[in-house]
This record gives C-alpha cells, structure tokens and sequence, in this order.
C-alpha cells in the first residue's frame, strides 16, 4: 500500500518523507489555502522534495479550461499528477490530459458510478472520499471494496485513492478492503503510531529501570 500526504504543508512533509514515508502528496484548493502560500511555488518546492507522485488540481470548470490549467500545472515538474474533478468536464480534461501522457487524479468521487467512468477515461487515480460520506451517514469504506471489486473484475488499471481519511481505522479499513494507496493528513499518519498499551508498558519499564539505578553508556 502507498502513502500519500494529503497537505501542502511542506515542513510536515520534509519529516515524513525523511521516515521514507511519503509515496506521494495529494493538495487541493483548500490545503492551498491553508498554506497561505502561491500554488506553483509551494507545488514545485513539494515536488523538489518528494519523488512520488504530487497531485495539484485544476480550478477550471469547462473542459478546455481544465486542460490548460493541468498542462500549466504539469509543466511545474515530471511527478506531477493533474487533478480534475468528477464532473463531465472533469472527465473530458482527464481523457485528454492521460492520452498526452499526463497522470491524472480524479477527485470528488463518491459513487462507483462516477469511479467506473474514470478508469475508462483514462484516471491514474480514483479519489473516493470516505469521511465526506460517513460524514453524512453514508458508508464510505463500502464505496472502497465496491470500487475494488468492480475494477479487479475488469482489470482496470486505475489506482484506488482513498480520500478524506480522517482516522487511524479508516487508513487500517482502507488497506483491509483493497485500496492501493491512501492520503491522509500528516496528524493522522503520525497517530497510527499510537497506542496506549505501548505508553503503559513504557511507564512501567521507566519506572523499574529508576528502581535499578543502572545507566546505559
Ligand atoms: C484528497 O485528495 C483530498 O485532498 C482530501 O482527502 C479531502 O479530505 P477532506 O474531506 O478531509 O477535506
């Protein structure tokens, strides 16, 4: 299973990726945003920094507005992956962009509908949201296994993102049902090192090696 990163925050992906975590980085217009930085220059310095794949997605509503903003985009470096919505457009944009040889992640999907529509045009990425639908009560890990399902069944080559992740057990589902790659935010990453029988069990040893008096070194 691959990691992604889904931030734009570089110094949260510098630490990560220096753990040889990080298989890529997934930003959208929100995470830019967040940054408060300008798209092409943090865009370019996180794909100076990672050598996977770097998702930075079009604005563009209409197709061929679409296509220009993703080959602009792609021109930032040779790991970026154009991303495009789950709309028509989104869908003539990434046919064109992948027939050019361009990867391109499509995102806002939340149905197995719209997901079979973008192996057969060509996506490199499907992002299914998982938290956006269990948000509004829906099952987003069921989404996972239905697109897992449908793609082995027809060897679509399209890689299953899974999107929105907001906690440890959706990465731990995620890799359980199928999905090749995850991105989730930098917190939750680090959280899947946590455990409370580990801080326990780590009190207990702190407390009887004071007890011995001994030092190491
Ligand atoms: C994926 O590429 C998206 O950037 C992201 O996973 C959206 O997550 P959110 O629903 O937490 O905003």
């Amino acid at each position: 299973m691959k990691f992604f990163v889904d931030t734009a925050d570089t110094a949260a992906i510098r630490e990560l990726n220096d753990l040889g975590m990080v298989d890529g980085v997934t930003t959208n217009p929100s995470l830019i945003l967040k940054s408060g930085r300008d798209i092409i220059e943090v865009t370019k310095e996180i794909c100076d920094i990672v050598e996977g794949p770097v998702s930075a997605e079009v604005v563009a509503k209409g197709a061929e507005d679409m296509i220009r903003e993703g080959k602009h985009l792609a021109e930032i470096a040779s790991n970026i992956t154009v991303k495009v919505p789950l709309t028509w457009d989104g869908l003539k944009a990434c046919k064109a962009l992948s027939s050019e040889g361009h990867m391109v992640n499509v995102t806002l999907c939340f149905s197995a509908a719209q997901a079979i529509l973008a192996a057969k045009a060509g996506a490199t990425f499907i992002s299914p949201f998982i938290g956006r639908l269990d948000d509004i009560n829906l099952d987003g890990m069921q989404l996972i296994e239905d697109i897992r399902q449908i793609y082995d069944n027809f060897d679509f080559k399209t890689e299953i993102l899974a999107a929105s992740i907001r906690s440890v057990n959706h990465i731990t589902d995620a890799a359980r049902v199928g999905a090749d790659v995850i991105t989730a935010p930098p917190a939750v990453i680090k959280a899947m090192a946590n455990h409370v029988l580990t801080d326990k069990g780590l009190a207990q040893f702190d407390a009887d090696w004071a007890k011995t008096g001994q030092k190491i070194g």
